[in-house]
């Protein structure tokens, strides 16, 4: 029996701990253990559970999966309904909300907070005693779908509140928006389109259907996550202010947007707005736009609901990302691997705030796939920094005078022949020299997270190539000043400032390097990957198929890739004329080290051992050498007669180090 008792002990004791880094690595991002760990406690609880199955519980965190499909959800009714919102369009309308809620709550200051707009499905999870018990999804707003089992498969929705001070609440219903990340969106796509299956339309669609299957066990590998923004019931809890719930649930296990913002004042509130639009972008997920709400629930109580929207609250939406326009004309663009992309030139549109007259239709499958005819009505988008798409046309608004586009057999550039290698979708010019190529190439080397060459843009890059003084790459490193000068409208200066710029790209960082080449499949992360397992752009050309296939991440068609292009002469000649005009090619990575980002200054004479020398003793152990003592200095070290370095390092506040001092930091 003691036995028995133990078992439940330690049962309890692994779920307590599961949970905790549950929650530290789905919520919060911070991983506790290592994975091994993690699964090899998980471990211990599934067998643990399955020899006492008496001892298992449904808020395990062995029971997330694992439940037969349902014939149909069965329906739950929400005791306080859930809720639309408003909306509103412009900062006229958004003032015209704000002043009815201020003449409806009198002089009482009111305070707002902002939270980004979700794209998702909006569910509500019910606790009690602590314990998820029933999730819905919002249905009508009084009635929705059961969909507890699902929810339950979704890591970041706790099975169990935390509740370190006393009970949890008796009663908590706590709503949020289920949603499915931009990248994870793209990468499900990608896969289902492999499987040959429908794609979802838009990162809501698919966290929609993912959500709203029969079979737990789908939705279990669909990468859904949650955050929670509102609630219904709470008994057993008191909780006044949107700032309190924002603050308290995560304390309870429920995540919740860190992104928010307690305003004041109206200005308050649009300055927000705009700093959410600027970085709209750049969130991993989608928002349509901000959601502001009248911070006190007592405010709340007396500002009540009209036509099942709160007057508490409004959505200020972001400019649309999707709209409807014609197609003019469908033309072809040559990349720097010589693919053809078809174009569809549209009437302007404004999307995300911009005028668009291009969006690209990707290949020529994707053409007939989405059925786009010359002359159609389409749907076109904008998601994040990505280039406009066309989603699809609507056939429903032809007039019989729509063209279908052919691939052409000729490059549009160069004249070449056009190839549409076996098992690719992509059709190629087959020409290494095509002008387009070269530009497209050159374009990549020199874009902001490649090399960095200010100044070397799309416009320079057409005529720099067009007049014959650039054929490849490695040409812009030969650029003179007389030969720029001679360019039409480039003066001395601009000229000079984008020498500098070139100079300056040859001390690249590694990861960037592989990144500037274009090496097909190794975009911006598998570069950073590579730089990390190679010491050199050296080591990298010279690494079999085997190795690459060892690294992290790589697979098959990567490793198989980076080989291609190392072999390729044409490239190999490429890095000899980078390694030739001065570009980093041999250079490591930084090493890492004891002294890794502490930078040191020199001055006066060392008795021991020369400038050189100490600076090699630096670098080998990760630190930087620097000729002159700013703020970013760490350490001076000071040999007899000293210059005016040391006097500033004092100013500064610096430490200073003699020459005995710094040799006991290096170990010298
Ligand atoms: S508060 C009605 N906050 O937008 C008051 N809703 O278009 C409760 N939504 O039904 C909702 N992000 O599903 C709130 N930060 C957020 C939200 C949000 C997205 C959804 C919610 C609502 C819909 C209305």
């Amino acid at each position: 029996m003691a036995d028995l008792e133990e078992v439940r002990q330690r049962i309890e004791q692994l779920r307590t701990d599961i949970r905790r880094y549950d929650y530290h690595y789905y919520v919060l991002d911070q991983p506790l253990i290592s994975d091994a760990e993690y699964d090899r406690l998980f471990r211990e609880l599934q067998e643990l559970e399955e020899r006492y199955p008496q001892f298992v519980t449904p808020d395990s965190p062995t029971q997330r999966a694992g439940a037969p499909p349902a014939e149909e959800f069965g329906s739950v009714e929400h005791h306080i309904p859930m809720l639309s919102l408003q909306n509103c369009f412009s900062e006229d309308e958004l003032a015209e909300w704000a002043d009815r809620v201020q003449r409806m709550l009198g002089p009482a200051e009111v305070e707002y907070v902002c939270e980004p707009k979700l794209d998702g499905l909006s569910v509500e999870l019910v606790y009690m005693d602590g314990a998820f018990t029933m999730g819905s999804t919002r249905g009508d707003g009084r009635v929705g779908e059961d969909v507890t089992r699902n929810l339950r498969t979704i890591k970041q929705v706790p099975l169990r509140l935390f509740s370190p001070d006393g009970p949890p609440p008796r009663l908590l219903e706590v709503r949020g928006e289920v949603y499915m990340e931009k990248e994870a969106f793209r990468r499900l796509n990608r896969e289902r389109e492999k499987q040959g299956e429908p794609l979802f339309a838009n990162p809501r669609n698919a966290a929609a259907g993912s959500l709203r299957q029969l079979d737990p066990s789908v939705t279990a590998g669909r990468p859904l996550k949650l955050f929670c923004y509102h609630m219904g019931r709470a008994e057993g809890i008191e909780i006044r202010s949107q700032a309190e719930l924002l603050t308290v649930f995560p304390k309870l296990g429920l995540p919740v947007n860190p992104i928010w913002k307690l305003c004041r004042s109206l200005p308050e509130v649009i300055a927000f707005y705009h700093e959410l639009l600027r970085g709209r972008d750049h969130l991993p997920y989608e928002s349509d736009g901000m959601v502001v709400k009248v911070n006190d629930f007592a405010q709340r109580e007396v500002l009540g609901e009209v036509s099942r929207a709160p007057r508490w609250a409004i959505a200020f939406k972001f400019p649309a990302e999707e709209a409807t326009t014609q197609v003019r004309d469908i033309v072809v663009q040559v990349g720097r691997t010589g693919a053809l992309t078809p174009v569809a030139l549209l009437a302007p549109v404004e999307l995300s705030g911009a005028t668009v007259s291009r969006a690209t239709l990707h290949n020529e499958d994707e053409v007939r796939r989405k059925d786009v005819r010359i002359g159609d009505w389409v749907l076109v988008r904008r998601a994040g920094e990505v280039i406009p798409e066309v989603i699809k046309s609507i056939p429903e608004r032809r007039t019989g005078g729509e063209r279908e586009f052919t691939m052409p057999d000729r490059c549009p550039v160069c004249g070449g022949p056009v190839e549409r290698p076996p098992g690719e979708v992509a059709h190629r010019c087959e020409n290494v020299s095509c002008p387009a190529r070269i530009k497209e190439s050159i374009r990549h080397f020199a874009s902001r997270r490649a090399a960095d060459i200010q100044g070397l843009g799309e416009k320079l890059v057409d005529r720099l190539v067009d007049s014959g003084l650039v054929r490849r790459v490695s040409d812009i490193y030969r650029l003179r000043k007389e030969d720029l000068v001679a360019l039409e409208r480039m003066g001395e200066k601009s000229a000079q400032n984008l020498l500098d710029q070139i100079d300056r790209s040859k001390g690249m960082p590694l990861a960037r390097l592989i990144f500037a080449l274009g090496i097909r499949y190794v975009g911006e992360h598998l570069a950073d990957v590579l730089a990390e397992q190679f010491p050199s752009l050296e080591a990298l050309s010279r690494a079999s198929y085997e190795e690459l296939l060892a690294v992290p991440e790589v697979g098959p068609r990567i490793a198989q890739s980076v080989v291609d292009f190392f072999r390729n002469p044409d490239n190999r000649r490429l890095i000899e004329e980078l390694r030739a005009a001065g570009v980093a090619v041999e250079a490591g990575r930084p090493v890492k080290g004891p002294l890794s980002g502490k930078t040191f200054v020199f001055t006066g004479a060392l008795a021991g051992l020369t400038r050189d020398e100490a600076g090699k003793l630096v670098e080998a152990l990760g630190g930087k050498v620097s000729g002159s003592v700013s703020r970013k200095v760490d350490y001076v070290v000071v040999g007899a007669d000293p210059g005016t370095k040391l006097a500033r390092a004092q100013e500064l506040g610096i430490p200073v180090l003699t020459e005995e001092e710094f040799r006991k930091l290096v170990g010298r």
